[in-house]
């Protein structure tokens, strides 16, 4: 299986919001949003992967800014690192009014996609051939996140098998919770 260079597989869409896409307050929804970014990130994966590939994991989904209904909304998906059968597809959102030109980056994250063959097993991807400093940074990025979240996943099973209710009395009494169990 032949490397494949990052811009191999970079992929954008652009769609314009439309009024159904608007919750109560009239702003865009967050979760058509969402929707965009793992039809982006299918796209950019399965390019690179040249097979299917299915949404394992989402991370660092910030909206930072407001879309409006009217704008443009462009996504931006590269391949930023590439396991033995996983890929993490890093997005760039940014929306776009078009009378005024002005452009917001309105939220970046990152999603975990896993190649599948046609057994519906997961199944080996090309690497992936860094041709700049930046790619080679994102890659590095993203092994450390890799690295991290596992730590996280660790630590956060410590602390559910280590904390008692006996012991959240004590942990919770400044927070803004009342402990009133059931018998
Ligand atoms: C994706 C899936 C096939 C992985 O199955 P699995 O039994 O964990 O398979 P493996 O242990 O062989 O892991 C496969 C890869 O996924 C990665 N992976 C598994 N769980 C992960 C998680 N929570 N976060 C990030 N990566 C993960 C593994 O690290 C491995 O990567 P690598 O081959 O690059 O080292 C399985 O979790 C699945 O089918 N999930 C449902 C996917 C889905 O329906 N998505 C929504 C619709 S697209």
């Amino acid at each position: 299986m032949e490397a494949k260079p990052v811009h191999y597989s970079q992929t954008t869409i652009t769609e314009l919001m439309i009024p159904s896409y608007a919750n109560f307050g009239g702003k865009i929804h967050g979760g058509i949003l969402l929707s965009l970014m793992d039809k982006v990130a299918y796209v950019c994966a399965s390019k690179h992967a040249g097979t299917y590939c299915v949404t394992v994991s989402v991370d660092k989904v910030e909206f930072l800014q407001p879309v409006e209904v009217g704008e443009l909304v462009s996504l931006k998906a590269s391949v930023n690192y590439v396991g033995r059968t996983s890929l993490v597809v890093g997005i760039r959102v940014e929306s776009q009014n078009v009378k005024t030109g002005i452009t917001n980056h309105t939220n970046s994250c990152y999603f975990t996609m896993v190649a599948q063959g046609d057994d519906h097993k997961p199944m080996q991807v090309p690497e992936l051939m860094l041709e700049t400093e930046e790619e080679v940074k994102r890659f590095v990025e993203a092994m450390h996140m890799k690295q991290i979240k596992k730590k996280m996943k660790e630590e956060m099973d410590d602390v559910r098998s280590a904390v008692g209710v006996s012991q959240a009395h004590q942990l919770l009494k400044e927070e803004r919770c009342v402990i009133k169990m059931k018998v």
